[in-house]
This record gives C-alpha cells, structure tokens and sequence, in this order.
C-alpha cells in the first residue's frame, strides 16, 4: 500500500473543524509536527491531501501540472456552489486552457492600464464619503471600490438599478457566506438544508436566484441589443466562438462572470485592507512610502505608480505575510511520481500551501515581521514566493489586483492623513473559502493633496 507523508492522528472530522474555525493555528500546528510535506483529512469526504510547503516539491508539481500532475476542476466542488460548473475554476484540460486563454487578455498589459483613471475614480468617489475623526472599519470601503471596478469592467454595468442590485446582493451573499457556520456548508454538502430565507442556506440560494436573475437579464439585452464597439469582458466573452464555431451559452457566461466577481473582488479587498493596517501601523514605512509615491507629482502615471520599487515591495510584503489564497487549488498527481522520499500513485491528492511557504524561516527570517526591505533584498523564486499560486491554474487576475491595489492606496495615501483609530490587534481570520483580517478601524486626520477627483472636500 502506498505510504503517505506524516500527519496528525487527530480524528479527521475534529481536523476539519479546526481548519474551518482556524486555518492559521491548524496550519501551524501541522508544519511544527510534521514538516514540509504532510497529510491532511481535508479532502472530499474528508479524503487525505498533501500540503507541500517546500519549494523544491512546490516547483515539481506547478511546473508538471499538465503532465505527471493535473489540476482537474472537479476537484473544485467547494466553489461549485458559487460559481457554477462551467467556471473556469471548475472545467479542466484543453477546455480549460483555451478559456484561460480567452480571458486573459483584459486582465493584463496596456488592457489592464486602461483601467486605471477607472480606479481613481471609483476610490476618489468612496473615499469622499469618509468623514473626518470618525473611526470606521476600512474593510467595507474597499470592497465597494473593488466591486464596482469589477462590476465596470467585467459588465460594462455603469450606474442603474441592476447594477446597484447587483452591488448590493452580491455585497450581502458573500458576506453571509464568510462565516464559519457557512464554510461547514461548503465542505459538508449534506447539511445544506434549505428551510427558507431565514435558514443560512435557505438565504444563500434565495440571494442566488436573484443575482442569476440579474446576470441572464444582462446577458438577454446584450443579445437582443448587440454593441460591437463595447469593450467590456461581458462583449468579449460573447464574441467568442469554440473550434466548431459555436458562441458560449448563457450559463457558461453566467458562470464566468460569477467567477470574475467572486475571485476578483473580495481578495483584492482584503489584500488592500490589509496593506492600509500595515502602512499606518508602521510609521517608518509609511514615510518612506509616501515619499516615493510623491516623487512622482500630483497626478501619477498609474503605470509609474506600478514600477515604485519600494511600493511594491510593501504589496507584495503585505500578500506575503497573510496570503490571501492560504491554499492552491488541488493539483492530482497522474502517473507514478517520488517526490521527497514517497512514492505516489495517481490519483493523490496534493494542494500548495501558500501561507506555510511565505512563513518559511529559512526563506523569510522573522517571517511574523512585516519588513518589505526583504523584497528589496532578494529575489525570490516563484516556488518561495507565491500568492496567485503557479502553473496552469495561477491567478488570471494576478496583475490586474496588483495594479487595482496600487492605484487604489495610492490613491488614498495621497488624498488623505489616516490612522488606526485605536491598538487592538488585528488577526488574520478565516473569510468563506479565503482568508481575512479582523476589523482594520481607521480615522481620517486631514487632507493632503487637492484631489482633481469628485472628492469632497468639504467632508474632510
Ligand atoms: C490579491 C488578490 C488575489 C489573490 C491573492 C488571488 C489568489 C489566487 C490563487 C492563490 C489562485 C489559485 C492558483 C493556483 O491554484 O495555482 C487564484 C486563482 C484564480 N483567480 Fe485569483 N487572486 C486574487 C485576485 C483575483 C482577481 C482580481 C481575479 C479576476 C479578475 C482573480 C481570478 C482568479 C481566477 C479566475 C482563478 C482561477 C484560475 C484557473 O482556474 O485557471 N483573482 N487566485
């Protein structure tokens, strides 16, 4: 029989639990015991997984995730309530690949940067509503300006009763969706009983039906109302035809636009949340940076703004220390492979764990201080650092939330004096099938530079 790395003998379902409760603290406890390389009960139906913290296995299975490894989407089910099954997330192989291949583009280079007055705008116009010396949680703010960026640049929606529907139904579904009794949904597919709206489950799939109702009513006017000079990814993804010629169907549409919003909006917003924590909790760095970021005038070029090195070396320190995404999707492996010492058989299960990697002491020394000179210090390769994951399922949205981040603090940092508006530790926590920060709480202090936006000034 085949040997399987070590892991806990913990019953499996306790395991899950904590997982579910306290992804963090289970993943610590799994490196401290076992390693690199361990086994978890986490799989469907509680079915072992891998979780490889080393970066030499990291680089074996991402960079052979199409031969002795795969990264099936059926193995995706956790998302499949959300997203659908058509979802990029959830289709596997050639399909895949031409899908991927077929989204890209908008999410990147000179496409991407066109976005760009888009943000400013958006966050100038959410950040006129904060009001000065009133303490508030930033986390709602920045998934308003992430969710509105998207919704604009995935829909084309522009202002108007569906898209403030939508804004609004999708806000409160993921909101519901993000506790733990929640996530025990997800990975439990047999408790989800549906008793009616004031049943959690019952309330996910009603909020559902009505955001599926929006998003076919958008793609039924787009059809009946064709306009080929719409540059949105709505457009794109209609005007494309399979090899045997054939246009996507409506729930293929839907459920890639589901996508889109659900992975492109919240982790960007906790991304944000996270980075505005760190640069006022750290006054040294928050110097450093503002300096940098003025050097560049009052109105920087976002593709300036993009190559700051010192910027970017506290983004990336800010998707280092809690990442995000603490896992890859599932990679499966194919044909017989050894990796580190076991021999595995098709079939196992093997998921990147992300935030394991990124707390490395021998990569990261000190791996619990946020320090972006390390960034600047060395290079790190893409097996040590790795916050959209590697391979053929890597983020699709990895640029584009590194530029929506920097345009959006920059944007803010450049308006506005904030601080943290009192000491409470913030944590890193469990948010559905991602992870988050407690409440980051701030209060704006004073204005800095005269906005060209519809900021109010008169509010701060
Ligand atoms: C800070 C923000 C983000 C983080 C940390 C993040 C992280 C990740 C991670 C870890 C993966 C899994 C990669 C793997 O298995 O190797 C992933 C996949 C994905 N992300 Fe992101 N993401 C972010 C923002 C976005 C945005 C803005 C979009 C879309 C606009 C997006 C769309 C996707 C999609 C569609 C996939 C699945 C790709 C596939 O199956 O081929 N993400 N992301």
């Amino acid at each position: 029989m085949m040997k399987l790395p070590p892991g806990s003998q913990t019953p499996a379902l306790w395991q899950m639990l904590h997982w579910i409760a306290n992804p963090f603290s289970y993943m610590d406890k799994c490196t401290k015991d076992y390693g690199d390389f361990f086994t978890v009960p986490l799989g469907n139906k509680l079915a072992p997984v891998i979780f490889v913290s080393n970066p030499k296995a990291l680089e074996e299975i991402l960079t052979k995730d199409s031969q002795e490894y795969n990264a099936p989407g059926d193995y995706n089910q956790l998302f499949e309530p959300l997203l659908g099954q058509q979802s990029l997330i959830a289709i596997s192989g050639d399909r895949h690949r031409r899908q991927r291949q077929l989204m890209m583009p908008p999410f990147h280079g000179e496409r991407m940067k066109a976005y760009g007055q888009l943000i400013t705008d958006i966050t100038e116009e959410v950040i006129s509503h904060w009001s000065d010396g009133k303490p508030f949680s930033v986390r709602g703010s920045m998934q308003t300006i992430s969710l509105r960026v998207i919704l604009k640049a995935v829909f084309g929606l522009d202002e108007g009763a569906r898209y403030q529907q939508l804004e609004s139904l999708l806000t409160s579904m993921l909101d519901e969706i993000s506790s733990p009794l929640s996530v025990t949904l997800l990975y439990f597919p047999k408790l989800r009983w549906d008793f009616g709206p004031m049943s959690p489950w019952g309330s996910f799939v009603n909020q559902q039906r009505q955001i599926d109702q929006l998003i076919y009513q958008e793609i039924q006017e787009r059809r009946d109302l064709p306009d080929p000079s719409r540059t949105d990814i709505l457009n794109l993804l209609m005007s494309a035809r399979d090899e045997a010629g054939e246009p996507m169907t409506d729930e293929e549409l839907h459920d890639e636009l589901m996508t889109l919003l659900v992975a492109g909006h919240e982790t960007t917003a906790t991304a944000m949340t996270w980075a505005i924590y760190w640069i006022n909790k750290l006054p040294d760095i928050r110097a450093k940076l503002l300096q940098e970021i003025d050097s560049l005038g009052e109105n920087p070029d976002p593709s300036a703004l993009f190559r700051l090195p010192y910027f970017n070396a506290v983004c990336s320190e800010t998707l280092r220390i809690y990442p995000v995404g603490m896992l890859t999707f599932p990679r499966v492996v194919q044909s017989p492979v050894e990796l580190m010492g076991y021999q595995l058989e098709p079939g196992t299960v093997l998921m990147g764990c992300i935030y394991l990697t990124h707390h490395r002491e021998d990569i990261y020394p000190e791996p619990l201080r946020f320090n972006p000179e390390r960034f600047l210090e060395r290079k790190f390769s893409p097996y040590e650092y790795l916050p959209f994951g590697g391979g053929s399922r890597r983020c699709l949205g990895m640029a584009f939330a590194q530029f929506e981040m920097k345009v959006v603090l920059a944007t803010i940092f450049s308006r506005l004096e904030l601080t943290l508006a009192d000491n409470r530790p913030v944590r890193p926590v469990r948010r559905g099938l991602t992870s988050a920060s407690t409440p980051v709480r701030i209060v704006v202090t004073g204005k800095r530079l005269q906005p060209t936006g519809t900021l109010q000034t008169s509010s701060v």
